[in-house]
């Protein structure tokens, strides 16, 4: 069942009732300032840091779900309702919610007065934009009272949620026209407060959440909108602030007015804070809001918006027959990657913003799905990310976006992360060639007195893998490796204790198969990137050591008909046939297999067997299989779910690409696109009753087989799957794959899939690839010709400073 259809022409969702499965949202913002949206206009602002500078308050887990948003109420008579449905809930007489890329926008109407709305974040201010338009339908004059309505959050939204012994008595406002300044916290440390203005004269304002809503009522039924009637001017002091605009509007029979409002985040440089004593500057708010004073200004700043995807869409696009591959690649799941990218796992309705920053080994995973879109940005992130590495090689899980620093709030000492680096840095420099960012000055700790240069970096991760390997010779895990509930040093016994953080984060004994795979794989993209810095004493030794850990995984990582998945501090197997239950995990299997273990002895295609005999199932590959049922003190969170979920037996969403790219790597083109298939959002569109999450994005974990509903999906948005998939159909299926030689086009496509283009912008060049499959196999490349030239092999060459390759691939 649907609840909305794709709109490809306008790169859009149309959601047809408000009443879906979940709230189903999307992202307005592209670099510094950022919305959450959800389609009955739910979710919350900040600015860089969804912890620290949030703009506006959202209540976390409410009943009803996604209450707390930027709402209009529009009082028409006696009916009050609101354009996104919610908070009112007043039946409408249509509805229509449109996400877009960097854009939202609804189309509803009540008693012949039909309202649009269009939100979204211009890309080069700190604001959001809020377009709304009424249009009298009716044969009559309409008297409409408009009041717009948003809660101040108190900045830090930790502390917010939390503190209020403090915080019912901070809030202040100032209120100059139709401009509501918020201000808490200003007359102190902070040099920043966020406004809500509106292009129009008001006839009323009330900036305290009480005098509004009035006591016992809460934000479907406010009192000044149901019973007053009017506005009370009222000025916050402590308690909560809000900002509620009231307009009251007359309508001849078919007439429209509208009305732009802004919703901005401003700062002052320290000496310079104040217009007059207690009296906040409010130049930087003057200059802003004077750019978004009329629709003209609105149409301009949307068309820029515009502009700006549909540049970046056009870097890599495919025409092949089938549609939904069409979609998701050329729209929604680059979208995704973008804001995967901006997010890492740190804002989203599952994500609430005070947990987690920017991931280590997210971010730099989120990096193989972006770089191609805007490789600048990918360049001040990979920085940005290894300024956090220790000494060592070994890193902080996260750090948080507006300081940079790493911490250790969610652990530290997963022995996987410091080889993501690698992997994020290998990208960059296939992607654009630029090897000077190998040589950049990086910090350690962000302490730049022990600066190193970025290949340093990367020496010392793939040496902290060197430097830590347990009694098979396989990677020590540390807290854990890519399964972050793998706890096998922890050893918690008492509830409450974090798994990230409890325990031991080290020991002598517990590896992990799967950083074995990752070894393999990223330990020869550091040896390339050595060969490009001319050290190829470097490359070699490189060479040598991902040599000892291949034959130590075929050694003491196979199982017979599958890669092992550990060894627990005890040195028992764990993901083998000598377990009870998590006989078989997805990770090893599809990591080591990728990364080429056991490809020419035969063993990655038994273990791709074993995959699809044991964790397969109708709706994606399960992490894990048997499930866990019961709690294991050895093995830690991964046991604490429930059969079916998360990490025990759930449907990981993001490694299920990496079998799917592993089937490529041995040629079966109709099992990666089985895979591809079963977790791709425009093939489970049709099943949203069960999946419940958005439909043109991923979602991080489908429940298992074991699961009281199997096929029903969590966590969407901010998933690692995102990049994953892209990477996996656009340069493994599709085939377009950037060597630090040039593109490489080697599809491994299903039967049938037909011929295809893709236009890809890569080095400053267009190419127009054209694929034909004249015999309809699954892999191959027969022949090539670039610029009408035979080319031998599948890697177009990149010549300096040609601007074009048209290039014909004929698969046999
Ligand atoms: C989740 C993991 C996640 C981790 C982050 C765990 O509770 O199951 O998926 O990676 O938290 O700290
Ligand atoms: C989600 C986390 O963000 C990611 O870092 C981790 O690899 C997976 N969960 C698996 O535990």
């Amino acid at each position: 069942m649907k609840f909305g259809f794709f709109d490809d022409a306008n790169k859009e969702y149309v959601i047809t009732t408000p009443k879906t499965p979940l709230p189903w949202i999307n992202y307005l913002g592209t670099n510094d300032f950022f919305s959450l949206i959800s389609n009955t206009m739910g979710g919350y602002s900040f600015y860089k840091d969804a912890k620290l500078l949030r703009l506006t308050r959202y209540r976390y887990n409410g009943v009803p779900a996604d209450v707390n948003g930027k709402y209009f109420y529009i009082k028409d008579g006696d009916t009050v309702w609101n354009p996104g449905w919610q908070p009112t809930k007043t039946a409408l007489d249509s509805y229509e919610c449109r996400h877009g890329i960097g854009y939202s926008k609804w189309n509803s109407s009540k008693n012949d007065v039909a309202a649009s709305v269009l939100a979204f974040v211009p890309t080069d201010d700190t604001c959001e934009i809020n377009q709304i338009k009424l249009t009298n339908n009716s044969s009559s004059t309409k008297n409409l009272k408009l009041f717009s309505y948003v809660e101040w959050c108190l900045w830090n939204a930790d502390d917010d949620m939390k503190n209020f012994q403090r915080n019912f008595s901070t809030g202040e406002v100032e209120v100059i026209d139709s401009t509501i300044y918020h201000k808490t916290e200003y007359r102190e440390r902070r040099n920043h407060y966020a406004v809500y203005s509106v292009n129009s004269k008001i006839d009323g304002f009330d900036t305290s959440r009480d005098a509004f809503l009035g006591a016992y009522h809460d934000n479907h039924d406010p009192e000044v909108v149901f019973e007053k009637g009017e506005c009370t001017g009222s000025i916050a002091h402590g308690w909560s602030p809000v900002a509620v605009h009231q307009i009251n509007i007359t309508l001849a029979p078919g007439e429209s007015k509208s009305f732009v409002f802004v919703l901005g985040y401003c700062e002052n440089p320290e000496d310079q804070k104040w217009e007059s004593k207690g009296v906040v500057n409010k130049a930087p708010a003057k200059a802003m809001l004077a750019k978004y004073q009329t629709d003209a200004d609105v149409d301009k700043a949307f068309a820029k918006l515009k502009e700006y995807w549909d540049n970046l869409l056009s870097i890599y696009t495919v025409k092949s027959a089938n549609d939904k591959v069409n979609r998701m690649v050329n729209i929604w799941n680059q979208y995704q990657c973008m804001v995967t990218f901006n997010m890492s796992r740190s804002a989203s309705y599952y994500e609430s913003g005070i947990g987690r920053g920017m991931g280590f080994r997210d971010s730099n995973q989120d990096l193989l799905g972006f770089v191609h879109l805007i490789p600048e940005r990918a360049r001040e992130r990979i920085i940005d990310i290894a300024s956090t590495q220790f000494q060592n090689g070994s890193a902080y899980h996260q750090y948080q976006p507006l300081t940079k620093r790493g911490n250790s709030d969610i652990g530290s000492g997963f022995n996987d992360d410091p080889l993501w680096l690698i992997a994020g840095t290998s990208a960059y420099v296939r992607e654009t060639g630029d090897t000077s960012i190998l040589k950049e000055m990086v910090p350690y700790d962000n302490d730049m007195s022990v600066a190193t240069t970025l290949m340093e970096h990367l020496k010392r991760s793939f040496d902290f893998t060197v430097n830590n390997k347990g009694p098979h010779g396989l990677p020590l895990i540390g807290r854990a490796d890519w399964n972050d509930c793998l706890n096998l040093n922890c050893f918690s016994e008492h509830p409450g204790e974090s798994f990230q953080c409890f325990g031991p984060s080290e020991g002598p004994v517990a590896e992990s198969v799967f950083i074995a795979g990752m070894f393999v794989k990223y330990g020869e993209e550091y040896a390339q990137l050595a060969e490009l810095l001319g050290d190829t004493a470097e490359a070699e030794r490189a060479r040598k050591e991902v040599q000892i850990m291949y034959d130590t995984v075929l050694k003491d990582g196979w199982d017979g008909d599958w890669f092992v998945r550990a060894y627990d501090a005890y040195s028992h197997k764990i993901g083998s046939k000598e377990c009870e239950e998590g006989k078989i995990f997805i990770e090893s299997n599809g990591f080591c297999s990728l990364a080429g273990i056991g490809v020419k002895e035969g063993l990655a295609k038994k273990a791709l067997d074993s995959v699809k005999e044991h964790l397969d199932c109708e709706y994606g590959v399960m992490i894990l299989q048997p499930a866990y049922t019961v709690y294991h003190l050895e093995l830690g969170e991964i046991t604490s779910y429930p059969p079916g979920y998360k990490e025990n037996a759930g449907i990981f969403c993001h490694n299920n690409p990496w079998v799917s790219i592993a089937e490529t790597v041995i040629g079966r083109g109709d099992r990666a696109f089985e895979i591809y298939k079963k977790t791709c959002p425009a093939y489970t569109e049709e099943i949203s009753e069960i999946h419940k999450t958005e439909p043109y994005v991923y979602c991080q974990m489908v429940a298992g087989n074991d699961a009281y509903i199997p096929g029903e999906g969590k966590n969407s948005w901010l998933t690692g799957t995102a990049a994953w998939t892209f990477c996996n159909i656009s340069q493994y299926i599709l085939g377009v794959y950037p060597t630090h030689k040039g593109l490489q086009v080697d599809p491994c496509t299903p039967h049938g899939f037909g011929d295809f283009t893709i236009t890809r912008k890569f080095r400053g060049a267009t190419y127009n690839i054209e694929v034909k499959n004249p015999n309809d196999v699954e892999k191959g490349v027969k022949s090539m010709t670039v610029n009408g030239q035979n080319v031998d092999g599948c890697i177009i060459p990149y010549v300096e400073g040609q601007k074009e390759y048209n290039v014909v691939v004929t698969m046999g």
